[in-house]
């Protein structure tokens, strides 16, 4: 399983998202889009982002009957994007169905990653609004497992869980971990949150990285920054 640095694009228009784009003349990043890109602008900024040489990371959790989520997968399969995601909480069948639906007439596919428990949900309301009596860390590796069960190529998780995950599935299963801050910037509203050097310690295989990058003054130093932390 590779390690790499996946941009999350969290931009309300085109002009902003390319106009950040052009800061990087050297480096083709790995990006992820996500439902409110996707949803405004469809899947048209895919194959530009794409066309320009971007893997893509389509961050839309699909979460439905698994006829619908395979029908689903199969129209994204053929945008070309490089990895996808789905809710594991839709169940193994779900997930089979994803998988089938993504999978292309020539075998290939992207890599089908499953949401576990969202890093906004407390064990709190887990317990007492969902009525799952587990623990969240419990939750975790159970929809974890699950996932690699159905065939599935990793989960998308915090970073402080990432070792916890490859002990329940194997290192080649990715872990893919947004909440990644710089030690010396700001945790904005992400609460569980560690450092690119941390998390490849701990053993994620992708870090998604926001703000500390799009917000940056320099975006691309801070882009080589987590590559030097993470990668190199
Ligand atoms: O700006 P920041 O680095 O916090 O961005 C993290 C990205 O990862 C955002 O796109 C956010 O929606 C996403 N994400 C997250 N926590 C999760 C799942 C996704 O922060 N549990």
């Amino acid at each position: 399983m590779g390690k790499d640095v996946i941009i999350a694009c969290d931009f309300e228009s085109r002009e902003k998202l390319m106009g950040f784009l052009d800061n990087f003349r050297e480096e083709k990043p790995f990006l992820k889009i996500g439902m409110e890109l996707f949803y405004a602008m469809g899947p048209e900024v895919v194959r530009e982002l794409k066309a320009r040489g971007h893997k893509i990371f389509l961050d839309l959790k699909l979460h439905d009957i698994p006829t619908t989520v395979k029908k689903a997968m199969a129209v994204l399969s053929g945008l070309d994007i490089d990895m996808v995601n789905v809710h594991a909480a839709g169940t193994k069948a779900m997930m089979e169905a994803a998988l089938e639906g993504l999978t292309r007439a020539d075998g290939s596919r992207p890599l089908l990653i499953a949401v576990t428990q969202l890093t906004s949900t407390s064990e709190e309301r887990m317990q007492q609004e969902l009525l799952i009596q587990a623990s969240l860390p419990d939750t975790v590796k159970q929809y974890a497992k699950n996932a690699c069960d159905a065939g599935l190529d990793g989960v998308v998780c915090s970073p402080l869980e990432a070792g916890m995950v490859h002990e329940v599935c194997g290192e080649a299963f990715a872990t893919v971990t947004p909440g990644i801050r710089f030690a010396d910037s700001s945790k904005d509203d992400q609460v569980r949150i560690t450092t690119p050097a941390r998390a490849k310690e701990i053993g994620s295989n992708y870090i998604v990285v926001g703000r500390p990058i799009t917000q940056a003054e320099d975006p691309v130093a801070a882009y080589r920054r987590c590559m030097a932390e993470f990668v190199d």
